[in-house]
């Protein structure tokens, strides 16, 4: 790795790093390689939260392998497939806090309470996503190679 290609970037608010560097495109990567919890992920346990109406609600705006959701969003990529796109530390930045790839995205940080508008009352201070829900998310996103290979309903 070149010297001066690798910006660590730590934040107070949080204990675990998100790292800024160049891919050999010279295209900028930003991941967080630490898990969240010291426990695996649970692919099964993820795709239930992807796809709940409570809980995620990544399908608000994102599509994916869910034959059984009949409404799907469309203002943000396709999940199927993003396993092929990004590594599971790229998967965590992103949805720990998407703000720290784009300022003005309209998705919301899963795990962070920085900054956060029109908060109830009895919700201030806690994440969207608990920890270990972060890192489900993440395992089942990382089964999403292509349609066939994905979890479907279970
Ligand atoms: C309110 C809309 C919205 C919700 C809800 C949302 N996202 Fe997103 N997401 C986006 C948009 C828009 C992008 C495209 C990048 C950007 O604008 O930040 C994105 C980008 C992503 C990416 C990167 C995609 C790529 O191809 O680079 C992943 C992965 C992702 N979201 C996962 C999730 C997951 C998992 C959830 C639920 C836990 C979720 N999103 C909920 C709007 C949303």
């Amino acid at each position: 790795m070149k010297p001066g290609s690798v910006a660590v970037l730590c934040w107070a608010a949080l204990t675990w790093p998100f790292l800024v560097h160049a891919d050999q495109a010279g295209g900028q990567v930003v991941e967080m390689t630490m898990p969240l919890t010291g426990l695996p992920g649970d692919a099964v346990r993820g795709r239930a939260i992807v796809a709940s109406r409570q809980s995620g609600l990544c399908l608000l705006c994102h599509s994916g392998p869910f034959p059984e959701e009949r409404f799907q969003g469309n203002l943000a990529p396709e999940l199927n497939g993003i396993a092929q796109r990004l590594s599971g530390g790229e998967l965590r930045a992103r949805i720990v806090d998407a703000r720290r790839l784009n300022p003005d995205t309209i998705m919301p940080p899963y795990f962070s309470t920085d900054r956060l508008a029109r908060v109830a009352g009895s919700f201030a201070g806690q994440t969207l996503l608990n920890a270990q829900q972060i890192e489900d998310v993440i395992a089942y996103l990382l089964s999403l190679k292509t349609q066939a290979k994905s979890i479907e309903a279970f």
